[in-house]
């Protein structure tokens, strides 16, 4: 499971018509889609995925915001896929992502920032299991 991420095309992306453009760019940088669904999520259901920042001031923001409509869940597979794949969506603020990545192009704030991508090898597994039943990873 080492060359796999774990994504989310974020509710304000998905609104702005951007999903296929960002699957198009994932694509165009070598990584391969091995799961992938859209769906709502419940603030139950968004609140238990991001429960690690339980205790963080934004987390009912983060928790209302990606229960606002539907993402893109979709798990990635390249070598070095948690690496390349945070370098390809830029830093968490848009404000301070490089020119070129998706946040740059898409996302609108640190809190409204288009795509999520997992932070470990670790996490990359949880996160993608949260999703997705082994049956349905490829
Ligand atoms: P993501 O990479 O999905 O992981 C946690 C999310 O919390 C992060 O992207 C941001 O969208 C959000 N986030 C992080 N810091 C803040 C903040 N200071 N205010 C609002 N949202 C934040």
């Amino acid at each position: 499971m080492s060359n796999r991420t774990f994504t989310m095309i974020k509710p304000d992306a998905t609104a702005n018509g951007h999903t296929g453009a960002i699957l198009q760019m994932i694509n165009a940088a070598g990584f391969r889609i091995v799961a992938m669904k859209m769906t709502h999520l419940s603030a139950d259901k968004a609140g238990a995925f991001y429960a690690v920042h339980k205790e963080r001031p934004f987390y009912g923001e983060l928790v209302e915001f990606m229960s606002r409509g539907p993402i893109t869940a979709a798990i990635l597979e390249k070598e070095n896929a948690v690496e390349d794949f945070r370098k390809l969506i830029g830093a968490t603020n848009p404000a301070n992502a490089d020119a070129g990545t998706i946040r740059k192009l898409y996302a609108t704030s640190l809190g409204e920032n288009a795509v999520h991508g997992s932070d470990s090898n670790e996490n990359a597994a949880i996160e993608g299991d949260f999703f997705f039943s082994k049956l349905e990873q490829f």
